[in-house]
């Protein structure tokens, strides 16, 4: 929004009164003055007015190391939430950029920033997430070959997107995908005849788990990182 626009709605003041104020110096935008109502503010710009805060929420971004038996969701009466972990100040202003099973453990985004989370989970971005996972058999070479011409999912009556699964032992794979329907690489591998037994999210984009967090504590994002999904 125009910052003269966001002052006459904030404040209710007429615009010419706005206008005198801005060309007097008295607005301040994310610590310096502003003298054009031209600009252009967002959610989490400081917004000061002849010394008074009118904005100041923070965006936040952070990365949670998700430990297994946690519910992806901001409340739940059965079990314990993701949620339960942070002991950020913000914490009930954060919401999840995507979900992982309460088996699953690894990377989870948290933010306030809709927008961000958006660009990481809205299917057209198509972000790839690459997911490190066990399995109760051996993973026949053929897996590889069927994962990436998709599966049938005749639930949603759809053909999964290529996958590209990468054999590390008998039992244990890397596995990319660029979507993220219900329980999918569970089912991806139901429908080989295998089973899931652990499932760890390393990656989302270019974004990897950090490998010093331990599992149940989250960090912020630093700029770069917080960078890969701004537009
Ligand atoms: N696919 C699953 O089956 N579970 C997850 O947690 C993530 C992807």
């Amino acid at each position: 929004m125009r910052l003269d626009r966001f002052l006459t709605r904030r404040t209710g003041l007429p615009s010419k009164e706005v206008l005198r104020l801005l060309a007097e110096g008295g607005l301040v935008v994310d610590g310096t003055v502003e003298r054009s109502g031209l600009r252009e503010i967002g959610r989490f710009t400081r917004v000061e007015m002849a010394g008074e805060i009118l904005q100041a929420e923070v965006a936040v971004y952070l990365m949670l190391h998700k430990p297994a038996g946690y519910l992806s969701a901001t409340t739940d009466r059965q079990h314990p939430t993701v949620m339960t972990l942070l002991n950020h100040p913000a914490r009930d202003s954060l919401h999840l950029a995507g979900r992982l099973d309460r088996a699953s453990t690894g990377l989870l985004l948290l933010t306030n920033d809709g927008r961000w989370s958006r660009q990481v989970t809205e299917p057209v971005e198509e972000i790839s997430k690459v997911y490190r996972i066990s399995t109760r058999d051996e993973i026949s070479r053929e897996t590889a070959a069927i994962f990436a011409a998709g599966i049938y999912f005749a639930y949603e009556d759809l053909t999964t997107r290529p996958a590209v699964l990468e054999i590390l032992a008998p039992r244990e794979a890397l596995l990319t995908l660029h979507e993220g329907r219900y329980h999918q690489v569970k089912r991806m591998f139901h429908a080989v005849g295998n089973q899931v037994l652990a499932l760890h999210r390393e990656r989302i984009g270019p974004l990897v788990l950090d490998e010093r967090l331990p599992s149940g504590q989250c960090r912020a994002l630093d700029a770069e990182e917080i960078a890969f999904f701004q537009r």
